[in-house]
């Protein structure tokens, strides 16, 4: 029988794979301003952060977005940051000095405040709830008249191939790694459907903003060390219990995948960024 999604055991999977990679995804990733991460200033920046704003960072996670909000508010200002990983809480908390802050464990499906925002903020995690127009429709209501949401995703696979030179081969030896529907990194990475996402949600003057950046993983032994070591960290041990052989054909197809973006024995891949931003009129 095949498996099917389970959004409650998604999110329980979710949870422990966050808590488990969210040192990692600090200090090697979010917190180096690498890759995708040269757009969290963009946010910040469209946001339009003002001294008394009250902001809340949804899919916090380990707070870049939010210590950059933090530095444009004022001692009236407040600052919230929601996530289902409490590890990934807790080095916000530790890195994040502003004092008006406060960082929940919360889902972003049951978003829950008795008072409203000016501001909401969600870099890299729309794609990852499975009732995405539920949060966006959740997020409108605690947003004041003409409070603004601004939100970061991932462009198509085409256009991130970190995540597709070895999901590509991982899905053609394994296909039911995942069950199908279960969301995926690149669901919003359509410029038409993001907008179409926020303004089914009620927001209007949608914008939605490309950036084109890019990932120099190093080698591609060091590329697939860190990819399966850590991005892979939810379904590697599924990968390893299909053994040795088919690992090693799913390498060699990510080796084949990868070597046209090798430059002098290095990778250097282009990261589709796409920036949205839409109003509570
Ligand atoms: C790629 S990280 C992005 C974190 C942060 N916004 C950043 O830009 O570094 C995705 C985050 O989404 C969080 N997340 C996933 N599903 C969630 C949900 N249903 N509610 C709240 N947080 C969720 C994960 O715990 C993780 O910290």
């Amino acid at each position: 029988m095949k498996p099917t999604f389970d959004p409650t055991q998604y999110k329980i999977t979710a949870k422990a794979n966050w808590n488990t990679v969210a040192s990692e995804y600090h200090y090697n990733w979010a917190d180096k301003k690498i890759g995708p991460f040269k757009s969290t200033g963009e946010i910040v920046k469209l946001a339009n952060i003002r001294p008394d704003d009250k902001v809340l960072d949804v899919a916090c996670g380990t707070g870049v977005v939010s210590k950059e909000i933090s530095q444009c508010l004022g001692p009236k200002g407040l600052l919230v940051g929601i996530d289902l990983s409490r590890t990934a809480l807790g080095i916000a908390k530790g890195t994040i000095s502003f004092q008006n802050s406060n960082f929940v464990e919360m889902d972003a499906e049951n978003i829950g405040f008795n008072f409203k925002f000016d501001k909401v903020t969600c870099q890299y995690g729309l794609m990852f709830f499975p009732d995405s127009s539920k949060v966006l429709e959740s997020i409108r209501k605690i947003l004041n008249k003409d409070g603004m949401l601004v939100v970061a995703v991932h462009g198509l696979a085409e256009d991130v191939p970190y995540f597709s030179t070895i999901m590509k081969p991982i899905l053609e030896y394994i296909p039911d790694i995942r069950p199908a529907g279960t969301p995926t990194v690149h669901r919003f990475g359509n410029p038409k459907d993001l907008e179409s996402e926020l303004a089914g949600a009620g927001f209007e003057h949608v914008t939605v903003t490309r950036y084109d950046h890019a990932y120099e993983p190093g080698t591609f032994e060091e590329y697939w060390e860190d990819y399966m070591h850590s991005t892979a960290n939810s379904i590697r041990s599924k990968i390893q219990s299909h053994g040795q052989e088919t690992m090693n054909k799913i390498k060699q197809g990510a080796q084949k995948n990868a070597l046209r973006y090798e430059k002098n024995g290095n990778l250097v891949f282009p990261w589709t960024v796409l920036v949205a931003s839409g109003i509570n009129r």
